[in-house]
């Protein structure tokens, strides 16, 4: 393979099918799907590869998982905040999901099943290889000394949050951690969250810490404490009303928006979000100019209602996929 002149940022920073992808295929041992290799260059231009191996699996609750992946361009240059979009098989869709860690050529992912490629990838065991992994993705947060922070996770935008309350805290700001779920069996990595300042952890039905949603819990903390800002993040409905009260207090309020994505790369439009303040009216992509914004300004019932658009499709692929595999309610 020969490349002529100094690789571009864009190929240094993605690593995809479409950027180059070298299949060897030894047809009569049938092991073409694990000697699917990437290739891009690294900081000095020289030719890498990247496997797209998962490492390891934990299952953290039910329909939750946790995989640490090898691709050493993910692993060295992601920062908080920022997402790879994954494509499971090669006939798959693409789709987000948040690093929540990296370490020397690993990343991290946390990954709940909701429909068909999540719950393809839940099925995935350590040493499948990842079809394609495009990333880091989109602007990282923005981490400085604030003061007193308020950090929210609900459900699996827990995983999304570590990341980001971990660098704020090594920036020097006092933490609070609020965590949610349903239930106690549903709170994931609530042990990776005690270097926080101050851990609530709430649950629904009250079986662990306080009884209540993570909305009710924030209701309670900014009664007794004054924050600079703050990060929400989990379903587009406690993001909404975490952004309703943030506004009753003037509060800036960072959420990590999930809307449906495609490219990931601000070509395909699918992601596109309406951010309203008072002088302004702006669509944003949320794969390039997000994911995170304040949600304050989020347009919330467009942004909702996009997030329907496909449910129908979504629910015929999982019902094909479950036929394919099999009952998939152990997961
Ligand atoms: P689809 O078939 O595309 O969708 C399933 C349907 O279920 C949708 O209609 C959806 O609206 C609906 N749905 C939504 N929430 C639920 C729910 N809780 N239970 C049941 N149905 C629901 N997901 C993660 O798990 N971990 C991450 O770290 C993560 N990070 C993300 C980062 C970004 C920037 C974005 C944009 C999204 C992220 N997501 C994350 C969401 C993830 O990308 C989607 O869950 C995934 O694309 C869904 O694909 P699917 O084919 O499995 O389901
Ligand atoms: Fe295509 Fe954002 S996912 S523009």
């Amino acid at each position: 393979m020969m490349f002529i002149g100094r690789p571009s940022r864009l190929l240094k920073t993605i690593s995809s099918s479409f950027v180059v992808k070298a299949i060897y295929r030894t047809e009569e041992l049938q092991v073409s799907r694990y000697l699917m290799l990437f290739y891009v260059f690294d900081q000095k231009g020289v030719w890498m590869m990247y496997p797209n191996k998962i490492v390891s699996k934990k299952r953290l609750a039910k329909s939750t998982y946790e995989f640490w992946i090898e691709n050493a361009l993910v692993g060295s240059h992601a920062r908080p905040g920022q997402f790879v979009v994954v494509r499971v098989s090669e006939k798959g869709e693409r789709i987000p999901l948040t690093i929540a860690e990296t370490k020397g050529d690993l990343f991290r992912i946390v990954v709940k099943a909701i429909g068909k490629s999540t719950y393809e990838l839940c099925t995935k065991s350590v040493d499948d290889i990842l079809a394609d992994v495009v990333g880091p993705l989109g602007k990282p947060s923005e981490i400085k000394q604030y003061g007193n922070v308020l950090v929210i996770g609900g459900g699996v935008g827990i995983a999304v949050i570590l990341p980001i309350a971990k660098a704020l805290k090594k920036a020097g700001n006092n933490i609070t951690v609020i965590i949610g779920a349903k239930t106690l069996d549903e709170l994931i990595l609530k042990d990776e969250f005690m270097f926080a300042d101050k851990l609530v952890m709430a649950t629904d039905d009250g079986s662990s810490g306080y009884k209540g949603t993570v909305i009710d819990a924030m209701k309670e903390q900014i009664k007794t404490q004054k924050y600079d800002v703050a990060w929400a993040v989990g379903p587009a409905i406690m993001m909404k009303l975490a952004s309703n009260v943030a506004n009753e207090i003037n509060l800036p309020l960072w959420v990590s928006l999930n809307s449906i994505m495609i490219d990931g790369t601000g070509m395909c439009g699918g992601c596109r979000t309406l951010v309203k303040t008072q002088e302004s009216e702006e669509i944003k992509y949320v794969c390039v100019d997000g994911p995170e914004f304040d949600g304050r300004y989020v347009d919330w019932d467009s942004f909702m209602k996009r997030l329907e658009q496909y449910r129908e499709q979504e629910r015929l692929a999982l019902e094909n996929f479950i036929k394919q595999v099999g009952d998939l309610s152990w997961l």
